[in-house]
């Protein structure tokens, strides 16, 4: 038993002794979700810096904090505020949150993020259903001892992204009335957005959208044998596909712009899954 491995029992037996809640879906909050959790009767929080040895997310508009409450009769951990993986934090501890939410009864992982569009059929404001991911660019967060109790040494990674999970976000998205886009999903380490040969490079390898998120949880769940599925919200299009230089306040705000029908995107979806 390795030593990230004793440190997660360690944060669940402090989660467990908060709050006796059993979660079937874990949901990740990322940029234009950050008050999703404000729609529902909130049942209990923990805040990330009261679980001992839990990284803290330093982003401004990443609140840290674990939520609890059903979406309609799914009962449902949410993480308002993600780690990163730019933010300084070893890999390990990047996944550790969702390694805790598997452990605390999640069975299936609902991704969202804003992410910069790679693929020049995409817009600002789009939604991108997940498919397949790549992750090279940044560690993998299996390196280092593996945990049998949490999967295997080589776990296979040919379909992260489930079929089922796929099936329900468009059926749901088309009875909403909403496009939904899908592609495979880059992650870059960031802080610094990419250069215009940099996206073209991203476009080359066959992604479609490009961000600093996501891949390395996707690879610790599917790790731990999760149900993954995931939604970018296309903030912008990366850099070089545009004249305008990107800022992440225009990240933040064209995610707000479009985070009512993230929400409802999101809300049925769920629901939908467990009907
Ligand atoms: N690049 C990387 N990450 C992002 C972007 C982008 O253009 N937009 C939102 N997150």
């Amino acid at each position: 038993m390795g030593q990230g491995y004793e440190k997660l029992q360690r944060c669940c037996e402090s989660c467990r002794n908060r709050i006796p809640f059993a979660p079937k879906l874990a949901l990740i909050l990322g940029s234009g979700l950050g008050d999703y959790a404000e729609n529902f009767p909130i049942e209990g929080e923990i805040p990330y810096q009261e679980i001992e040895g839990f990284p803290v997310s330093t982003v401004p508009g990443h609140r840290g904090r674990f939520v609890f409450a059903h979406i309609g009769q799914v009962p449902v951990v949410m993480m308002q505020g993600r780690v990163h993986y730019y933010e300084g934090y070893p890999m390990d501890d990047v996944v550790l949150p969702i390694r805790l939410m598997r452990k605390m009864g999640a069975e299936v992982l609902f991704l969202t993020n804003a992410a910069g569009g790679v693929n020049y059929e995409f817009q600002a404001g789009d939604f991108m259903m997940i498919t397949d991911q790549i992750s090279s660019f940044v560690p993998s967060p299996l390196i280092g001892p593996n945990s049998e109790e949490l999967g295997p040494r080589f776990p296979d990674m040919s379909q992260i992204y489930d079929r089922d999970l796929q099936e329900v976000l468009r059926d749901t998205a088309k009875n909403l009335g909403i496009t939904l886009r899908e592609g495979t999903y880059i992650q870059l380490t960031g802080p610094n957005f990419e250069t215009p040969h940099e996206v073209k490079m991203c476009r080359i390898l066959g992604a479609d959208a490009v961000g600093m998120s996501t891949a390395c949880e996707a690879v610790a769940a599917n790790h731990m044998g999760m149900k993954i599925c995931g939604i970018s919200c296309i903030s912008n299009l990366a850099c070089g596909m545009t004249e305008q230089p990107l800022s992440h306040q225009e990240v933040q705000e064209a995610a707000d712009r479009v985070a009512p029908l993230f929400r409802r995107l999101v809300t049925e979806s769920i629901q939908a899954m467990f009907r």
